[in-house]
């Protein structure tokens, strides 16, 4: 036993860092990808886009003409997802968070921009008829948010304002606490 111990030094004796998961969610357009950017700056979190993670591990179908992009076959993907996840320091992107019930995660942060500088931002990427409107009402009915109530427990989730550069900085100094807070 004395032998063992003295092989030892102490960084093999402090326990290993509990390292969170944190998922960003929010209807496109409310900012995810852009606190992510910050948020890979000033933390150890690495940015994982669900969509893109999705493509990569070829869980992609096929195309919706209504929606513009592919469905995931999210019965491919939860389980891989479940995986990955597991070792923590992530920070996932996705609009919704009903596929991450079953993962590790930590804190769920709902992002919310008000109706005028949402529409702005959706305009000037192009969006129009069906999918603007699409994408508005989901702001409006809260969707994302009933969701992350739906999948979460409330003590989880952060609502959190996406309408200007302040709240940015805001969300990531408070993301530095919870991070710091906990380790
Ligand atoms: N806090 C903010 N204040 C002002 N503008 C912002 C803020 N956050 C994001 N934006 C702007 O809103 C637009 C959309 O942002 P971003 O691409 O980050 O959204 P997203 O939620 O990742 O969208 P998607 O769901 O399509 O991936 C960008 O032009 C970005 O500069
Ligand atoms: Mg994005």
């Amino acid at each position: 036993m004395t032998e063992l111990n003295n092989t030892l030094d102490s960084s093999q004796l402090s326990l290993p860092k509990y390292r969170k998961n944190i998922l960003l969610v929010g209807t496109p357009g409310t900012g995810k990808t852009s606190l992510a950017k910050r948020l890979t700056e000033v933390t150890s979190l690495e940015h994982v886009e669900v969509g893109k993670f999705a493509e990569e591990h070829s869980c992609l179908g096929s195309y919706d003409e209504q929606l513009e992009c592919f469905e995931i076959e999210e019965e491919k993907l939860i389980p891989i997802l479940i995986d990955f996840l597991k070792p923590g320091g992530y920070l996932l992107e996705y609009h919704g968070c009903e596929w991450f019930a079953s993962c590790k995660i930590d804190l769920v942060i709902v992002l919310q921009t008000e109706t005028a500088p949402l529409y702005d931002r959706l305009k000037a990427r192009g969006y129009s008829g069906r999918k603007l409107e699409e994408n508005m009402e989901c702001e409006i009915m809260q969707v994302i948010l009933d969701e992350a109530y739906c999948c979460f427990n409330e003590k989880q989730i952060w609502v959190v304002p996406s309408n200007k550069e302040q709240d940015l900085e805001e969300t990531v100094e408070r993301v530095q606490k919870f991070l710091e807070s906990s380790n």
